[in-house]
């Protein structure tokens, strides 16, 4: 834990110069607007420790993989989100001496993350070694409005002396990534212009020719007063820059306006980025700073709109749970399908960026729920247009006729992982991606959505299945071997009972959708099932066969589901008798001991009952969770969401809340110590859903909102945003009544504790609270 970061509700406050926790705020205090990010790292030079980071999103570099020992099926490249051009630069230079934080003394340090109002900000006092004592205060933001600029204002004021001084914003392409397998840069500038006026660099990535553009134009105020003075200009091969040069007094403030725009082959044609970036940047200055802050506010305020979290009584769970909405709204807008939510969003480099199935199984709820249908909509359009790419890597792996298997780590439909137990085996994410289609049509209602895409997915899916099991003559029955669950603390199990339930509940979701749109649209249904050959009868008999006869590992005499079989010939031994001092298992335990032990990395059978919950009773969801919890070490940040969503569901609520800590804080605290690599953006959405699932209730059954909320006795009340078809709702919860206000112009009808209540248009309704809820 490295608690150094001050409570408060709406803003990330930390106060005091710690060089070690530099790498640490560079993620915590990052910035992003959906298209691009950027780490919390240092206007002016730094030489302590830091990992510098600006990442555009869906630009990435096929890095040549590292394995030890290569298996036929590998894929040849990991995709990698990469730093590219430091636009945020500012070399601050005062009589000769260059403003360096790990050379001179620092007092009165402060960084806050407004997040409310979607900007960093920044001030303290150095003393240089030359004597000279400055205050800087830093304002940036990237622009939610015009999703390729950024802005920055950067003041410095000598305190004790007049001083001469030289302010030199930069962009700089020479830029590299820690992780890069092999050392390589990944970048060579194609365009380069320097200008007092306007500067831009395009480069390009050595492989892929992604060109990205890259433009500044800087102002210099004193004390409030834009001066008139030419900046020389400074360019050589990678990097250009303005050197403005002002002979201040003590007290003078100058300050510095610098406009950037970033642009990507994604959105523009390559030949005419010099022009589009002169515009943008044009737009900016007409805007000016201020205009282009109070856009940003009133931005966040629409966001915050649709999606606060509010907790009376508990300003860090309040402050952990903004901190993960505003990170999730700053990674993903769902204004480019092509985008997605690494898991480390845009906060550092490692898991390459791309997306996992994290997006499917935890963060389309909070899209859906917060961000509205179309943003959810993009989240699946995004993997339907990837379909054929997964047809093409079920092939590699020996799958025929149209069968898909979803990469487990992507940027572009194709695979990039290479751990074969978890590549070839670790194929429960399939039937993530198929669930959000579920989900997704659930929730909204859309169900166009499966007659112009969703089918061709689910049918693709299905036949993955059904031909990635077999049939065990000894048994009688399907089998599906050699896989990998959730829990990565497995591999290579048999019968996996999440895999194959899942398995079969994708063949049976893909008969009911193909029925659907057979019936409502048979031209179409023609159309499709054409083009990609169903054969109807033979394919869904099959597909019939294998779900009634299907095995699935259970233990009678406990009354549980097993995760895979065999699973109870380990020494069954829980987590509360481990000793603390072997924990985390994966930094103590060799991996031999860890897959040969009973512990669990992540929900696995709990990930199939929180998905299917309906299909269960409560009896079974219990035994289930209270015997996986005890051997559960959440050594997954995805993990502690789907047992606190359970343990709510049991009416468990002490369980459940101390499960959702486990995850709230988690990078604020930074709990694994780990948080320097970046943030735990797709587990952010889990903490989400603990809250709204798990506290609240909420479920969508038969078109209809459902609320069943409880309450942790530490908290005076909470209330949540949910945007559900037409209506925007506001549910509130105290210890003794739940309050639901509909803000919207629609009436609406939903269900509390298993009563229907209608609530008019703009008003509200009040039900005490129930101690017993299922
Ligand atoms: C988890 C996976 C997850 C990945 C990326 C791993 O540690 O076990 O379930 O997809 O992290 O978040």
């Amino acid at each position: 834990m490295n608690p150094y970061l001050k409570h408060d509700e709406w803003c990330i406050i930390e106060e005091g110069f710690i060089p070690e926790n530099t790498r640490a705020s560079e993620s915590i205090f990052s910035i992003g607007n959906g298209a691009m990010g950027q780490r919390a790292n240092f206007e002016e030079k730094f030489t302590g420790s830091t990992l510098q980071g600006s990442y555009i999103g869906g630009v990435y570099y096929p890095d040549k993989t590292r394995v030890g020992w290569w298996k036929n099926g590998y894929p040849e490249y990991f995709a990698k989100v990469i730093n590219s051009t430091n636009w945020i630069g500012i070399n601050v230079i005062v009589n000769g001496e260059e403003l360096d934080l790990a050379k001179c003394k620092v007092q009165d340090f402060r960084r806050v993350l407004n997040m409310k109002e979607g900007y960093l900000e920044r001030s303290f006092i150095a003393e240089l070694q030359n004597g000279i004592k400055l205050a800087v205060k830093s304002t940036r933001f990237l622009s939610m409005v015009d999703s390729e600029l950024g802005a920055i204002r950067y003041s410095v004021k000598p305190l004790n002396a007049d001083a001469n001084i030289e302010v030199h914003p930069y962009l700089d392409a020479d830029v590299h990534n820690e992780d890069s397998n092999y050392g390589e840069k990944f970048w060579e500038v194609v365009d380069i212009k320097g200008t007092s006026a306007f500067s831009y660099i395009v480069s390009r990535t050595k492989k892929l020719d992604f060109h990205v553009g890259h433009a500044m134009r800087n102002f210099i105020h004193v004390n409030g007063q834009h001066q008139n003075v030419q900046p020389q200009v400074n360019t050589s091969a990678m990097y250009v820059d303005n050197r403005f040069t002002i002979n201040a007094k003590a007290g003078d403030e100058v300050t510095l306006y610098k406009y950037a725009a970033v642009i990507s082959s994604l959105n523009h044609e390559k030949g005419t980025f010099p022009k589009v970036l002169e515009k943008l940047i044009d737009t900016a200055v007409s805007k000016g700073f201020d205009k282009m802050l109070d856009e940003q506010r009133n931005a966040w305020t629409e966001i915050w709109q649709h999606s606060d979290i509010t907790i009376e009584g508990d300003v860090a769970a309040q402050q952990g749970i903004r901190f993960n909405i505003f990170q999730l709204s700053q990674t993903y807008t769902g204004k480019d399908e092509r985008l997605n939510i690494g898991p480390k969003g845009f906060t550092g480099e490692k898991y390459g960026g791309s997306t996992y199935w994290d997006t499917e199984a935890y963060c389309l709820p909070f899209y859906m729920v917060t961000h509205g249908q179309k943003v959810a909509r993009q989240l699946l359009l995004y993997r339907y247009k990837q379909l054929g790419k997964a047809i093409e890597n079920a092939q590699k792996l020996g799958f025929t006729d149209g069968a898909a298997l979803y990469p487990m780590v992507t940027m572009n439909g194709e695979e990039c992982h290479n751990e074969w137990e978890i590549t070839f085996e670790e194929i429960h994410r399939n039937g993530a991606i198929a669930f959000a289609i579920y989900n997704y049509v659930r929730y909204t209602g859309d169900k166009s959505y499966l007659v112009n895409f969703g089918l061709e997915v689910l049918i693709a899916i299905a036949r993955f299945w059904a031909q990635r099991v077999n049939f065990s003559q000894e048994k009688g029955k399907y089998v599906m071997l050699g896989v990998t669950g959730p829990n990565e603390y497995e591999n290579n199990v048999n019968n996996n009972w999440y895999t194959s339930t899942i398995a079969c509940w994708c063949m049976e979701y893909a008969e009911e959708v193909a029925s659907y749109v057979k019936s409502t649209d048979p031209s179409k249904y023609a159309e499709l099932t054409k083009s990609i050959h169903f054969d109807e009868s033979k394919e869904i008999a099959k597909w019939r066969d294998i779900r009634n006869n299907m095995f699935f590992p259970v233990d009678e005499k406990l009354g549980i589901f097993l995760q895979q079989e065999g699973y109870m010939d380990k020494e069954q031994i829980l987590v509360k008798d481990l000793d603390p001092k072997e924990r985390p298992l994966n930094q103590k335990w060799s991996w031999d001991r860890i897959l040969r032990s009973c512990f669990i990395k992540q929900a696995d059978v709990l990930q199939g009952l929180y998905f299917l919950e309906d299909r269960y009773d409560t009896d079974t969801i219990k035994r289930n969770y209270e015997f996986y919890e005890a051997r559960t070490v959440h050594e997954s940040s995805l993990s502690p969401c789907v047992h606190s969503v359970l343990a709510s569901r049991i009416g468990n609520v002490d369980k459940a809340y101390e499960l959702y800590l486990r995850t709230a804080r988690l990078d604020l605290d930074d709990y694994n110590r780990e948080v320097k690599e970046g943030l735990h953006i797709t587990s952010m959405a889990g903490t989400w859903i603990s809250i709204v699932e798990g506290f609240g209730g909420m479920r969508v059954r038969n078109n209809m909102l459902t609320f069943n909320p409880l309450i942790p006795d530490k908290w005076k009340s909470y209330s949540f945003k949910v945007w559900f078809r037409d209506n925007i709702l506001k549910i509130m919860v105290t210890s003794s009544q739940i309050t639901i206000n509909n803000e919207s112009g629609n009436a609406i009808t939903l269900k509390i504790y298993g009563v229907e209540h209608s609530v008019p248009a703009s008003s509200s309704i009040s039900v005490p609270v129930q101690k017993q809820i299922f």
